[in-house]
């Protein structure tokens, strides 16, 4: 065996999980004095997040910022972000402002159900199996009350089950398809621990019923393609009320921009990834689960079979449209939103909201981020932004003394910023 390979590695405290590393893979005592400096001096608060994840060995902080401005629906909020990339709360928090005077966001949750198959081979006659399923569906969901009884007390549930032959795709190849209504919570481990009962049964009482043909569940499993959990977004303005230079071509430069990502991939995926910048910020805020969200909104942004922009810009009469929709299946109750501390105070600060509140003002993030970075783009470009908030990364990695970055601060002004010009500022600075 390597001596790389370990069993047990679960079992070691944190120090000697570092301590195994450092021997194993760590050259170097300063990165073992770096994942302990970033411990927690507070020992249950370290103990809550070591509890998110196996084999924790430290801490990963990334900066939590905070958006102001953001009318949603005729509501201010402070929303929350957590983001390494530099810029992103910056460009949200203006676009935020720039459609305040305009009445804000217009948000609209159109579709709150979300789906879970159990996929299965079934080469037997397609009736045999769907009857069974048929006679014997009421039978099973009643046994599941346990499970669903507090979900339905809420207000949600399972919505429907029902059988889709997918035999054209794969022989014997079947889906007993649910949906489901997750009412304020995320709703995987309720709608996986369906899944897997309902699956139980199956397996069960076809075998006691005495069939022969095999039934070989394969899967049980939420899908994060959730076209129906949806939410839609909008921004409108008169054109000639924007605070811009020469509004009517702004406009036309502004729609022609979007009609680009919708029309070539290259730049939809990137048009795309603006707006998730601004999405998963909040999501991960919030304690949501980005991935999810990044699966869900790629897959939906290709339902037509090809890959386009999620945003639309158009004129209607004098005003300029700007809108979207998107799947977003998030959750305000259960598992890290309420876990996470700083996931509670971002609810706090969102004013404790709902599912469907949080929906509307996650996906107005994702379009103020997608304004932002289009809105920059056909104007000044994107560098000048970037590179400022850059900046303090660029000085920091230089070794600069918080004068020595002041200083080269007021020597750039409004100049664009280059790293070499940084440097070669820091050089005189010093020579000095
Ligand atoms: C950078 O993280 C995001 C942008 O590339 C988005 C865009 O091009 O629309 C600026």
């Amino acid at each position: 065996m390597n001596e790389r390979y370990i069993d047990g590695f679960s079992k070691l405290t944190k120090a000697e999980k570092i301590n195994w590393l450092a021997t194993h893979y760590l050259q170097d005592d300063e990165d073992v004095r770096l994942l302990k400096k970033y411990w927690l001096a507070d020992d249950q608060l370290q103990s809550l997040h070591d509890g998110f994840t196996e084999n924790p060995v430290s801490n990963y902080i990334l900066p939590y910022a905070v958006a102001p401005n953001f009318l949603v629906n005729g509501k201010t909020y402070a929303v929350p972000m957590v983001t390494e990339e530099s810029s992103v709360v910056a460009a949200a928090a203006k676009a935020a402002k720039f459609w305040y005077p305009f009445g804000g966001f217009h948000a609209k949750v159109t579709g709150k159900v979300k789906t879970g198959h159990i996929h299965l081979i079934f080469k037997g006659e397609k009736e045999k199996l769907a009857s069974f399923l048929e006679r014997r569906k009421a039978d099973f969901l009643q046994r599941l009350k346990p499970i669903t009884e507090n979900m339905e007390k809420r207000g949600g549930g399972i919505l429907s089950v029902a059988l889709e032959d997918l035999t054209d795709k794969i022989p014997g190849y079947y889906t007993v398809t649910f949906k489901f209504d997750t009412v304020d919570s995320m709703g995987a481990n309720f709608i996986n621990t369906v899944l897997e009962e309902f699956a139980m049964y199956m397996e069960e009482e076809w075998r006691k019923e005495g069939n022969e043909e095999d039934l070989d569940i394969l899967m049980r499993i939420l899908s994060n393609y959730n076209p129906e959990c949806k939410v839609h977004v909008k921004v409108e303005a008169p054109v000639k009320d924007l605070p811009v230079d020469n509004p009517e071509k702004y406009v036309d430069r502004f729609i022609t921009a979007v009609k680009m990502a919708e029309k070539n991939i290259y730049r939809a995926v990137t048009h795309n990834k603006g707006i998730m910048n601004g999405i998963d910020a909040v999501v991960l805020a919030t304690g949501n689960d980005f991935r999810a969200v990044e699966a869900g909104a790629h897959a939906y942004a290709s339902r037509h079979g090809e890959y386009t922009s999620l945003s639309k810009a158009y004129r209607s009469g004098n005003k300029l449209i700007f809108e979207m929709s998107l799947p977003l299946a998030l959750g305000t109750v259960g598992g890290v939103t309420v876990l996470h501390p700083l996931a509670k105070t971002s609810m706090k600060m969102l004013g404790n909201p709902p599912a469907e509140k949080l929906m509307e003002i996650v996906a107005s993030v994702g379009l103020a981020q997608n304004f932002s970075a289009v809105h920059s783009l056909i104007t000044e470009g994107i560098q000048k932004g970037h590179m400022k908030m850059h900046l303090n990364n660029i000085l920091m990695q230089l070794g600069s003394t918080p004068e020595e970055m002041e200083r080269v601060k007021q020597l750039l002004g409004d100049e664009k910023v280059h790293v070499k010009r940084v440097k070669d500022l820091l050089e005189q600075i010093r020579k000095k």
